[in-house]
């Protein structure tokens, strides 16, 4: 790839995109609460939405986490612990290539539903039926990239990767160069990830700063029922007539 191409693509793309990603969400979390939401459409077609959205949910945060932990965690840190780049390697494609078929089924489900159910596609923009296909797409370009990982299981072109992306996050563009060489399809799949980061503040993506972690780690809690409500139910409600009103307290 042409040099200046690269620098622009892999330089300073990352930072026009990370910055549009915090400073726009910002923006519509101050500006537009009332639009911050997933816009589900849970109400139509509920069996398929339910086994595809936990398939892809279950898929995609499985990789953002392998990413996020694979690329940016120093080299040196899992050299210290004795992990062969050989092997962290591995363990990318196998988990990484299992969340990425879980999340590749789940995504075409939901896009068929999407598509193919008349109502649901009455009730989509433009923009939810986008950002499904690019996630789609990212996806397939994804798993695609196994293919030539599966030709260099030494680790080292991963190695690349992590230098660049530890680069771009510690303010110095010209890591870029790091990755001039890789193959077409590693490139085209950064660059998509760039860009969903990018769009994410303009759409439904931006329900992922609202994902409840919190809930998932919330201590036990303790379900009370009152005892006076509890026997209050067991004696029988003398049955309404129409036009009667409720009936009040049964003390
Ligand atoms: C800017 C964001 C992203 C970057 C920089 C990135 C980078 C990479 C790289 C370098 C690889 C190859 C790893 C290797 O084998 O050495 C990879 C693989 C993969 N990526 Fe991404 N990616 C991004 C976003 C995403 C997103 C959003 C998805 C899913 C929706 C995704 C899905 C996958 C899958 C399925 C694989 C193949 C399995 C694996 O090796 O983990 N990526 N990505």
């Amino acid at each position: 790839m042409h040099s200046f191409i690269n620098y622009l693509l892999f330089g300073w793309y990352p930072y026009v995109a990370l910055t549009v990603l915090i400073l726009g969400s910002i923006i519509r979390f101050d500006k537009g609460q009332y639009t911050w939401r997933s816009q589900s459409s849970q109400f139509l077609r509920r069996k398929q939405l339910m086994v595809g959205s936990n398939l892809f949910h279950l898929g995609v945060l499985i990789l953002l986490f392998g990413h996020f932990v694979g690329l940016l965690t120093p080299i040196g840190f899992f050299d210290a612990l004795g992990i062969s780049h050989g092997f962290k390697q591995l363990m990318a494609l196998i988990v990484g290539g299992i969340a990425g078929i879980l999340g590749f089924i789940g995504c075409s489900l939901l896009l068929h539903r999407r598509l193919f159910d008349p109502r649901i596609r009455r009730s989509s923009s433009v923009g939810d039926i986008l950002v499904l296909l690019l996630l789609w797409i990212q996806l397939l370009l994804g798993l695609a990239t196994t293919i030539w990982t599966m030709d260099h299981l030494d680790g080292e072109a991963m190695v690349l990767f992590m230098g660049w992306a530890q680069g771009v996050l510690t303010f110095n563009p010209a890591a870029a160069d790091l990755i001039i060489d890789a193959q077409l399809v590693y490139k085209v799949h950064i660059v998509l990830g760039l860009t969903l980061f990018l769009i994410t503040p303009f759409s439904r993506l931006v329900h992922i700063w609202s994902a409840p972690v919190a809930y998932l780690l919330r201590p036990g809690y303790q379900v009370v029922r009152s005892r006076r409500l509890g026997r209050k139910s067991t004696t029988p409600v003398p049955a309404a007539t129409s036009g009667s009103r409720p009936a009040a307290s049964n003390k």
